[in-house]
């Protein structure tokens, strides 16, 4: 089972007048499918691009307009919903909602439903994507709007760079529902059991070159170290991801180190771990490297080189060093992949590299380990515990080993 921040959470989505008001009806079905409740307000100008029934199709509840502000069951309706509500996102908001929210300005169901949340300490998060033209984002009134908003604890979530309707190629695009649920993800994670906590993860392949074209590499594609991240950013943690090339898109809140080789991995990972609470060491380093990198690239014409290897340094062995020293981090979970007597090897791993878990995987079975979504672990602990997960999805696998390590974590902060 995977612990999702969005299940059970009451999520109130404003819309306001923009044409990437079309967006929000895809953002309000992503947050529902993702277990949300989601109450929409659109405002009037939002209704001239949008119809309610959209957003009450794709969320199976209400979405309010102006209309029931004034309506006979409407008593104090603003302050109900912003009572309710786990989070406001404002997607898409244009310049003069933004103007409005800045000056406590409340004329309208939306923006006395933001007055009404409050900026106390425990009030729910505010969240803005805003979405307009370029000039009016770098209109110094908008932006002085933005900085006393961000001021007061709101979240602005992009706006990025790209098409715009007036035909400008510029900044002024709201961000993609992906990533703002990212970020709704992350706002309502941050009380979690790690809490306070920093996890370092690794993920993905390492390359080691050749010659300015080529290198050794593996077959990791980086999901499982990515859905690692994702996990621990939604229990709470604060994550440091340090990935070798990949192209998946890092999770929202986590901090992000792009590294290449292993030198430069285990560089990363030792400067990371320094103070962290626990690493999850779930990159395919690569064992070998050749010997000689060549500047230019190895011509055909000059004969098929034979290619030296040189042995790459192991990563956990030197964590095990430096947390023998500094006493960090105090949980160090290992992967294993194996294609061949899977119990035995990752209990020689488990013991040699001073882990605390370790999962081990089959990469010769075709429906887990490298390159699909799913995966088939077994969990060994430090203890002699063993337990054999079946067959589920890399984010329940990640779900299920932070879960392993939230008591090892409670353990050391007892100690
Ligand atoms: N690992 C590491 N540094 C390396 C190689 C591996 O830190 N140079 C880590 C991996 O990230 C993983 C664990 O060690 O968490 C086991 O990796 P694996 O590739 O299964 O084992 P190896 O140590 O490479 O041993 P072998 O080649 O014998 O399988």
């Amino acid at each position: 089972m995977n612990h999702n921040p969005l299940s059970q959470t009451k999520i109130l989505l404003g819309v306001t007048g923009s044409i990437a008001a079309y967006k929000a009806a895809d953002l309000a079905s992503k947050l529902t499918q993702g277990g949300a409740q989601v109450n929409t307000i659109l405002t009037d100008a939002a209704t001239k691009f949008i119809s309610p029934l959209t957003f009450q199709s794709v969320t199976g509840q209400l979405a309010y307009t102006e209309a029931d502000l004034w309506g006979a069951q409407a008593h104090v309706l603003h302050v109900g919903l912003a009572h309710e509500a786990d989070l406001l996102l404002i997607a898409p908001a244009t310049a003069h909602t933004m103007a409005k929210l800045a000056q406590g300005s409340a004329d309208d169901l939306l923006s006395l439903t933001a007055l009404a949340l409050g900026t106390d300490e425990g009030s729910a998060p505010l969240l803005i994507a805003p979405a307009m033209d370029a000039g009016m984002f770098s209109h110094a009134a908008t932006q002085e709007n933005l900085r006393i908003l961000v001021e007061r604890g709101a979240v602005i979530i992009g706006p990025e760079q790209g098409h715009l309707a007036s035909g400008l190629v510029a900044k002024g695009r709201m961000t993609e529902p992906v990533e703002i649920i990212g970020h709704v993800r992350y706002q309502l994670s941050r009380s979690g059991p790690l809490q306070g906590q920093q996890v370092v993860v690794t993920a993905g392949a390492t390359q080691e070159p050749l010659d300015p074209v080529r290198y050794l590499s593996n077959r990791a594609s980086g999901r499982q170290g990515f859905a690692l991240a994702q996990a621990a950013l939604d229990a709470g943690a604060q994550v440091i991801l340090i990935s070798g090339p990949t192209h998946l898109p890092p999770p929202v809140g986590a901090e992000y180190i792009n590294t290449r080789t292993a030198e430069e991995m285990k560089a990363a990972t030792l400067q990371a771990c320094q103070s962290a609470d626990a690493l999850l060491m779930a990159a395919a380093v690569a064992d070998f490297r050749p010997a000689q990198f060549t500047d230019q690239k190895i011509k055909k014409s000059s004969g098929t080189p034979a290619i030296e290897l040189t042995a790459n340094p192991d990563i956990l062995a030197a964590i095990k060093n430096q947390r023998a020293k500094l006493g960090h981090p105090k949980v160090v979970v290992g992967f294993a992949a194996e294609s061949h007597d899977l119990l035995a090897n990752a209990q020689n791993k488990l013991k040699s590299k001073g882990l605390d878990l370790i999962a081990a995987n089959d990469i010769s079975a075709t429906d887990a380990g490298f390159a699909v979504d799913t995966n088939r672990v077994t969990l060994l602990h430090a203890d002699g515990q063993q337990e054999e997960l079946p067959l589920m999805s890399k984010a329940e696998v990640a779900a299920e080993i932070i879960k392993r390590i939230i008591p090892l974590l409670g353990e050391e902060h007892g100690s």
